[in-house]
């Protein structure tokens, strides 16, 4: 990424996306995902997970993933590592940045990660400090930031002490995750307003899920409050394997056109994204979610 930004995009698609769609996709079909991402200019884009392929089957072969892409001079190519054998096994690959991902909630631990928030930090602490030994930046994730699938509201104290953990385990970044999308513009302020009351706001991220149609307005609200990192996922793929019902994250192509019109910079290119969203869609053989992207394909098929 060479131009100036002034949001960063997180593009998740490959792999929160294609974790949770119906139809597993090839490697060489993931790849050739990951490098029209790239060409569309998305400064970071996460290539998959190194978990258990018996938990998450479609994220399986995540090292060949990483070894078959072209990588662009800037863009951060990270994947997801719940332990210090899926950092290893990343590291391996050819990884160059990770994330561990926690939740706010006790139950989603478990039904996720298969033990509890304390023995995940247990987990976690190993991979930041092999991490910060050989210089690979440790992304941080908070699942259920607005809502858990099993234990309903959360308390954003909740949210806020696993945040301030992660910054003190190391990771450059957290993003505040809407796992099942039931968040409104105002819970999200809340829960956005107490976690930057314990750590800068400007290391945060926003990823919100779209269950209820909420994610665009939830972003605008976040964004008034000045956060400049949105996690978005091409076409609106995906949903959480542990998350039953949740919808996808935020399509890129509908935040990009929310951004282009607040005259905001993102150095993404849509059409090129189009490329990218029109592609995985034929190959998981549905149609996108994505609003911006229908009425935009639409109107270029026409030209
Ligand atoms: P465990 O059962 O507690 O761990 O699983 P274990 O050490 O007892 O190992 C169990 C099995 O997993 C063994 O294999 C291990 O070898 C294997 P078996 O003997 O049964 O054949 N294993 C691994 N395999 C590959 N890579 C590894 C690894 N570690 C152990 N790193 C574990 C713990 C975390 C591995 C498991 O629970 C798991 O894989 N869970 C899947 C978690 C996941 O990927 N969830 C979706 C991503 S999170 C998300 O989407 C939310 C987010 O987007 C934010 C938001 O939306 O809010 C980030
Ligand atoms: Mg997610």
């Amino acid at each position: 990424m060479t131009a100036a930004v002034d949001v960063k995009l997180v593009e998740v698609g490959p792999r929160d996306g294609l974790q949770n769609e119906a139809r597993a996709l090839p490697v060489p079909v993931r790849v050739a995902l990951i490098d029209k991402l790239t060409a569309a200019g998305l400064p970071v884009i996460e290539a998959g997970s190194f978990v258990s392929p018996k938990w998450v089957p479609k994220m399986a072969d995540t090292a060949s993933v990483l070894r078959g892409i072209t990588r662009a001079p800037g863009v951060s190519y990270p994947v997801l590592t719940p332990n210090l054998r899926g950092f290893e096994d990343a590291v391996a690959a050819g990884a160059t940045e990770v994330a561990i991902f926690g939740a706010a909630s006790e139950t989603f631990s478990r039904r996720n990660i298969n033990c509890s928030i304390e023995e995940s930090f247990a987990r976690f602490a190993p991979v930041c400090e092999a991490a910060g030994a050989q210089g690979i930046k440790v992304r941080g994730y908070i699942s259920c930031a607005l809502g858990c699938p099993y234990e309903g509201a959360v308390d954003v104290g909740a949210v806020a002490e696993v945040a301030a953990r992660l910054l003190r385990l190391g990771c450059y970044e957290i993003s505040l995750g809407d796992t099942i999308g039931v968040g409104t513009p105002n819970k999200a302020r809340a829960m956005l307003d107490a976690v930057a009351s314990v750590m800068p706001l400007g290391r945060l991220a926003a990823h919100f899920h779209d269950t209820y149609g909420q994610a665009v307005a939830n972003i605008f609200a976040v964004l008034e409050r000045g956060v400049t990192v949105l996690d978005t996922s091409v076409a609106g793929l995906g949903g959480c394997p542990y998350a039953a019902g949740a919808a996808g994250n935020v399509a890129t192509e509908d935040v990009v056109y929310l951004l282009e019109g607040l005259g905001l910079r993102t150095g993404v290119e849509m059409q090129r994204l189009l490329d990218a969203s029109e592609y995985v869609m034929s190959e998981l053989g549905r149609r996108t979610v994505s609003k911006a992207s229908l009425a935009l394909s639409h109107k270029r098929s026409a030209a």
